[in-house]
């Protein structure tokens, strides 16, 4: 089969060809048909990872059709469209992931291929209303923002929510899952046209992260907010803790700007502000959240598709932060 492989002795990202792999007790063989890119697979190009160099199929989201199982699978699956819970081995508690925690694709082969072999536990069947590109697209990005925005954040109705760096995965989707809730949402964005889709999409305001007095600019436009999510983290990061209002909520789940310099404390327990890290969700959630799209009717918005055979450019568009909405591969 043809598949896109990482070799991080050089950090290269080919299309070759490899065997399909073969199915084991509790595993359903699916053909893929779409994948989507997520930041997370880019830490991996760019740097050498804890685990020694190897080659590796990267790729945590995937869709497609199940074409085997193993003998212990259930029958019914055999022709379903499915999608696939990347977020492997979330273990017992809801609080956290357990020791064993990993994310499908890394070092586990993932869904940049003609076939995936997963276990059953990981595989649901795609909501009647989304294409298979579609349900590429909602793995990773949806189930971390659905777990910061409902299980994290405890968003509700009368809430006003801040979505930092608009144009990336998770944050469109978070997007997406507060306006169906009537959530009040803002966003920022270090490109205006982005900020004028999410308006367009249903947003009430934003502003450029990049310009200097953007926090003023938007507490004048917005005030205070009730519930911040933010996976970017570094300078701009001190920033939130004055746009939230006392007793409020910061949610992070990434660090695309880096580290966050150091703070003055006194903003974080004046205020009483919680700042709750939070990454990915369990079994329960990726289901909850499947709910959710299907019976909202939800479609993720989507940047652009390209061939598996233009994995390259496809991530050169991820690292230019051109996109709006999730990037995908036709398979
Ligand atoms: N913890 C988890 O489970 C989990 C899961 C998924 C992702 N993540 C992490 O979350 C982050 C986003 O992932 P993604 O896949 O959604 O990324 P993505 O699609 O690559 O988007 C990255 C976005 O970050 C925004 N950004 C860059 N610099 C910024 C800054 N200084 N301030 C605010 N926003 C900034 C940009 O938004 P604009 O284009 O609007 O400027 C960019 O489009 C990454 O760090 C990723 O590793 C974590």
């Amino acid at each position: 089969m043809k598949a896109a492989v990482l070799d991080q002795s050089e950090f290269s990202l080919r299309i070759e060809e490899v065997l399909i792999p073969e199915l084991k007790a509790g595993q359903a063989l699916i053909k893929l048909k779409a994948a989507s890119l997520n930041h997370h697979e880019l830490w991996p190009i760019r740097k050498k990872s804890r685990l020694a160099n190897f080659k590796i199929i990267p790729g945590a989201d995937g869709a497609g059709e199940v074409v085997d199982i193993a003998g212990d699978v259930e029958k019914s699956w055999l022709g379903k469209r499915v999608v696939i819970n990347p977020s492997l081995n979330w273990g017992s508690s809801r609080n956290v992931f357990g020791n064993n925690f990993e994310i499908l694709g890394y070092p586990k082969n993932g869904t940049f291929a003609e076939y995936i072999a997963i276990e059953e536990r990981y595989i649901y069947e795609i909501p009647l209303h989304l294409s298979y590109e579609e349900a590429a697209a909602v793995p990773m990005a949806g189930l971390t923002a659905y777990r910061a925005l409902f299980t994290k954040g405890l968003l509700n109705r009368k809430s006003k929510i801040l979505i930092t760096g608009i144009g990336g995965g998770v944050a469109m989707w978070a997007l997406t899952f507060a306006l169906k809730m009537d959530a009040k949402v803002y966003v920022t964005s270090g490109t205006d046209a982005k900020i004028q889709k999410a308006i367009m999409a249903g947003a009430s305001g934003g502003v450029n992260y990049k310009n200097v007095n953007w926090r003023m600019e938007l507490q004048e436009q917005a005030g205070l907010f009730d519930l911040i999510l933010d996976g970017a983290a570094g300078n701009g990061f001190e920033k939130l803790l004055h746009l939230v209002k006392a007793g409020g909520k910061i949610i992070n789940f990434g660090r695309t700007a880096g580290a966050i310099p150091a703070f003055d404390p006194q903003l974080l327990f004046r205020k009483q502000i919680s700042i709750i890290g939070t990454s990915m969700g369990s079994d329960d959630e990726f289901r909850s959240m499947l709910y959710y799209i299907l019976y909202h009717k939800i479609h993720p918005i989507i940047d652009s598709v390209f061939d598996l055979e233009q994995v390259q450019t496809a991530f050169e568009r991820l690292k230019s932060s051109e996109q709006f909405g999730k990037i995908i591969m036709r398979i």
